[in-house]
């Protein structure tokens, strides 16, 4: 029997990667998108495919999700460090024989004669930062907790203020992260940083400080991607719509129901 009626997608989004695939996917109407956010962001962006908003409920409730809405295939495009989503998003296609996809943008690497102290997370980034040190941790407000008490002087810059009661010795720079290399090197410097602590999220929106660290000589504490169960993995969108056209459930002729 000839396939009918469009291929029905699961896009877990979050990230410019997922945003560029939803766009990708925009017109070809082989592909029907859902297009989940955890809710979290406050002014996410228009998507092209249908928004759903909110978890799952965990592992069973995704499954139970990819078996009620018929999806078809299983795109996981969100944060390089949203481990639980991501181990839960391969148990419930699992358990479904959904097939699924990693598309994560790719780590960033150690620019040549940069320092970089590998941690394998908050809590060993945090033991590594010496006690003398003045540190730039670009963490993002719920990644703090492993600094609370540590002897060194601590700078946070994140959008919305802090909470009074988190990290209330640090130094706060509220705004959104500067756009060029030169911009971070000024503020790094205006605050006698010795230390950048930084997750290798990857991606060109964080790199300017990592790039101004390397021009200030600066050791990065950089913080290791969560290890993920194998799967499929690509790195970008493109390389995610190759894979989904080649999935035995699409074909160029699968029209809209
Ligand atoms: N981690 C970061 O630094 C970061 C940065 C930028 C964007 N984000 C985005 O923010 C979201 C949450 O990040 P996180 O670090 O809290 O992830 P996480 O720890 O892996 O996930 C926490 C819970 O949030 C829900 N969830 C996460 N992503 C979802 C999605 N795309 N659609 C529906 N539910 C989702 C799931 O709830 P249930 O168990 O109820 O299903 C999951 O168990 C992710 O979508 C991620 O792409 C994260």
């Amino acid at each position: 029997m000839p396939n009918s009626g469009p291929v029905h997608v699961l896009l877990l989004a979050g990230t410019a990667e997922a945003a560029a695939l939803d766009a990708a996917l925009a017109d070809d109407d082989g592909f029907r998108v859902t297009v989940a956010l955890a809710g979290v962001t406050r002014n996410a962006r228009p998507f092209h495919g249908t928004v759903r908003r909110g978890g799952f409920g965990g592992a069973e409730g995704l499954a139970a999700f990819l078996r009620d809405g018929a999806v078809d295939l299983v795109v996981n495009a969100t944060h390089p460090f949203a481990d639980r989503m991501t181990a839960q998003a391969v148990q419930a296609a699992a358990a479904c024989g959904t097939p699924i996809l990693r598309l994560s943008r790719p780590a960033w690497t150690r620019p040549k004669g940069a320092t970089w102290l590998p941690a394998e997370d908050l809590a060993h980034a945090a033991r590594l930062l010496p006690s003398d040190a003045t540190a730039f941790l670009a963490l993002g407000q719920r990644h703090l907790a492993a600094f609370r008490g540590h002897a060194a002087r601590l700078a946070v810059r994140s959008i919305d203020p802090p909470p009074p009661d988190l990290l209330p010795t640090a130094r706060w720079i509220v705004g959104p992260p500067g756009q060029s290399v030169s911009e971070e090197q000024s503020l790094l410097v205006q605050l006698g940083v010795t230390h950048l602590v930084a997750r290798n999220s990857g991606g060109t929106a964080g790199w300017a400080k990592i790039a101004a660290a390397a021009a200030l000589s600066l050791p990065v504490i950089m913080i290791a991607r969560p290890a993920q169960q194998a799967q499929d993995t690509v790195l970008n969108a493109t390389a995610a719509l190759d894979w989904l056209r080649s999935m035995p459930c699409w074909s160029p002729g699968r029209q809209p129901r």
